[in-house]
């Protein structure tokens, strides 16, 4: 039987208001068995919690995306800042990881030495809560890895999500110990980065995510994305690897259950 395990989606977002509950109870009759939501700001990773609380195959990352850290600033006091986002991932045993946290250069006025402070912070409580970390990277690919190496983020460990870079940067990533999330970007026609970081990096070290409502799948290309289109993205990487689907969804079902860690603790 096919089990998918889906890394990285927010379904917390306004984007699925309408539908979310027929739309979630219709997830494992296509395969769905897990799903990570995925934080992003103070307010999604508190409404994380509730999804989690909800539904037993979900879990949940909190956190604070490079482009959100304002929300963080604007407490006034670093340490309480934390102190929330630790209390939100202390609530339950199915937090699985801090995230998402990262740098993200894509604007132009990107205040960068503000998104390097919260990025320390959050991987030093990733670090203080032993949970891996879920990176959001853009267009900043030196210096996530600067801070990285100087973080020693390989002692946390996680996952570069939507992953974007060079092939000789997956590789330091991996040296790292980090695993990377592969996406509907690998099915679009501009892809080819992605598709060679794909041929690249061994099967055991890839995980399955979709970024919904982000990033939808070539066919499906600026629609909203769900955890229903990972099939697209599976046969992508069987197609790249020569090798079944079927092997895909095993694979990258055991390697994000050794990411985040799930074990009869929280399964
Ligand atoms: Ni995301």
């Amino acid at each position: 039987m096919v089990k998918i395990f889906e890394t990285h989606a927010h379904y917390d977002d306004d984007a699925f208001d309408g539908d979310r509950e027929t739309l979630i109870d219709s997830f494992k009759g296509n395969g769905i068995y897990a799903v990570t939501n995925i934080g992003a700001d103070l307010k999604s990773s508190q409404n994380t919690l509730e999804l989690i609380k909800k539904y037993d195959f979900f879990y949940g990352a909190v956190g604070v995306h490079p482009s959100d850290v304002d929300c963080l600033e604007e407490i006034g006091d670093d340490e309480k800042a934390i102190k929330l986002l630790l209390d939100m991932a202390e609530s339950s045993e199915r937090v699985v990881a801090i995230g998402e946290i990262g740098l993200d250069y894509h604007y132009e006025d990107t205040d960068k030495p503000l998104q390097e402070k919260w990025f320390r912070k959050q991987l030093g409580l990733a670090r203080r809560l032993k949970l891996p970390v879920v990176i959001h990277s853009r267009d900043a690919a030196a210096d996530t890895i600067d801070i990285m190496k100087d973080e020693k983020a390989g002692e946390i460990g996680g996952v570069i999500h939507c992953y974007s870079y060079s092939v000789e940067s997956a590789k330091i990533f991996l040296n790292m110990g980090f695993y990377i999330g592969v996406g509907g970007v690998v099915t679009f026609k501009n892809g080819r980065k992605l598709v060679e970081t794909v041929e690249y990096t061994p099967l055991d070290r890839i995980v399955l995510e979709t970024d919904s409502p982000y990033l939808a799948p070539q066919d499906y290309r600026g629609k909203r994305n769900s955890s229903l289109y990972i099939p697209y993205v599976a046969e992508k990487i069987a197609e790249i690897k020569g090798i079944s689907v079927d092997e895909v969804y095993e694979t990258t079902w055991n390697n994000a259950v050794k990411m985040y860690n799930i074990n009869s603790r929280n399964a």
